[in-house]
C-alpha cells in the first residue's frame, strides 16, 4: 500500500502520516526532506539559492524517485499537487488523501509557524491571513483531484479516518 497525504502547510501532513505509517507498519517518508537529503542543504537554501521554479523541478525528481518504493506513507509540501503532472503521478501510483482544513485553521497554526517555509516567512500577519486565503482558493482544484479527503482538525482521528478509508478502498 502507497498512501500520498496532500494538502496545504500546516495541515498536518507529517503529524498524521507518521501516526498512519506506524499504525500500518510501513516507512514514512516526508517529501520534503527527502528534496533536502537529494539537493543537501534547506528547503528555504533551495528557494533562495536557484528560486521557485527550481525546487518544483526537484519535487517532482524526488517524487518520480520514490517510484519503486511500494509500500510507504508520504507527506508531499503543500504546492507538490499542483504543479507539473504530479498529482496524475501519485493518483496512478497509489491512494491520495487530501487533509482538508479552513482558511482560519490554517492560519491559527501558520501564524506559529512561519520559519522554515519559504513562502511564508518574511509575511504580516495580515499579509499571511491573505496569502492562505488566496492560495488556498488557487490550489483547492488540484487538492480535490485527490481520490479522498478527510477532515484534518485533530490528528488521532484524522488518521484514523485514513486507516477506515483505505482499507475499505
Ligand atoms: C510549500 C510547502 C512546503 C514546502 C515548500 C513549498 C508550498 O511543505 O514544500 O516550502 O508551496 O506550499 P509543507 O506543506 O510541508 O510546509
Amino acid at each position: 500500500m502507497k498512501i500520498f497525504l496532500i494538502g496545504f502547510m500546516g495541515s498536518g501532513k507529517t503529524s498524521v502520516g507518521k501516526r498512519l505509517a506506524k499504525s500500518l507498519d510501513i516507512e514514512f517518508i516526508d517529501l520534503d526532506r527527502h528534496i533536502e537529503f537529494r539537493a543537501g542543504k534547506s528547503i528555504n537554501d533551495i528557494f533562495r539559492d536557484s528560486g521557485e521554479a527550481e525546487f518544483r523541478k526537484m519535487e517532482r525528481d524526488a517524487l518520480a524517485d520514490l517510484k519503486g518504493k511500494s509500500k510507504c506513507v508520504i507527506a508531499t509540501g503543500g504546492g507538490t499537487p499542483c504543479f507539473h503532472d504530479n498529482i496524475q503521478f501519485m493518483n496512478d501510483g497509489g491512494k491520495t488523501v487530501y487533509l482538508e482544513l479552513t482558511g482560519d485553521q490554517l492560519l491559527q497554526r501558520l501564524a506559529k509557524s512561519r520559519s522554515k517555509r519559504p513562502l511564508l516567512k518574511n509575511l504580516t500577519d495580515k499579509e499571511l491571513k491573505v496569502f492562505i486565503e488566496e492560495k488556498l482558493k488557487e490550489r483547492a482544484s488540484s487538492y480535490l483531484e485527490a481520490q479522498h479527503r478527510v477532515d484534518a482538525s485533530h490528528v488521532t482521528n484524522t488518521a484514523h479516518r485514513i486507516l477506515q478509508l483505505v482499507k475499505s478502498n
